[in-house]
């Protein structure tokens, strides 16, 4: 997605680490009609799938997967890292973060991911892949089938990508980065 790329460029931010800064338009501040955008290419991409509900995880996950949820018609479902007191028959699962080294639980209610469901997952980032692995350990709790996983930007120097092709997962991301070394952003 060449617009994205531009931008990725243009405003992305390289921090040490490894970790690319997008919060001026992806992450934090939204740029809405981008974002509509990459919700349509994304829908091009998975098209024909009979998807019954976008789920992703909170934060970041949410804004994309809106604007999925909106053009597909279907319902968006995203996973809670505090698990309220008030939801019942909630399924859990644990997930490091990467940027914050430290791990979570996310969690859902087991009455909105059900065996009936075919879901595609959005998220903003594809780094290790420990949040889409949370997510389809949760769908492999509720039987539900994972129709595919969509993400922004793929970090193709980390091994989220291989990790969820050997689980067979349809993986499609709409920015592939090679690498982020020599203070330079290089795309696949
Ligand atoms: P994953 O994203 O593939 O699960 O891998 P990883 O465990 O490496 O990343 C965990 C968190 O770090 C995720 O956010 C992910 O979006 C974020 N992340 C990974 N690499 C980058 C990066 O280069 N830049 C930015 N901005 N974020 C990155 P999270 O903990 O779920 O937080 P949230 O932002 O969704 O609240």
């Amino acid at each position: 997605m060449e617009l994205l790329k531009e931008r990725i460029l243009k405003d992305g931010i390289l921090l040490s680490g490894g970790v690319l800064r997008v919060d001026n338009f992806i992450n934090h501040q939204i740029d809405a009609v981008l974002m509509m955008d990459i919700a349509k290419e994304f829908v091009a991409r998975f098209a024909g799938r009979e998807i019954t509900k976008v789920v992703t995880v909170e934060a970041s996950g949410i804004a994309p997967a809106i604007f999925v949820g909106y053009l597909l018609k279907v319902p968006v479902l995203f996973a809670k890292k505090n698990r309220p007191n008030t939801m019942d028959n909630s399924i859990s699962t644990s997930v490091y973060s990467f940027t914050k080294s430290d791990s979570n639980e996310i969690t859902m209610c087991g009455d909105y991911l059900t065996k009936e469901d075919k879901i595609l997952f959005i998220d903003d980032f594809l780094a290790n892949g420990n949040t889409a692995l949370g997510v389809l350990k949760l769908a492999e709790f509720q039987k539900a089938e994972v129709a595919g996983m969509g993400f922004i930007i793929e970090k193709g120097f980390q091994d989220g990508a291989s990790k969820l092709k050997e689980l067979g997962v349809d993986v499609v991301s709409l920015a592939k980065i090679k690498s982020l070394g020599n203070c330079e952003i290089i795309f696949e």
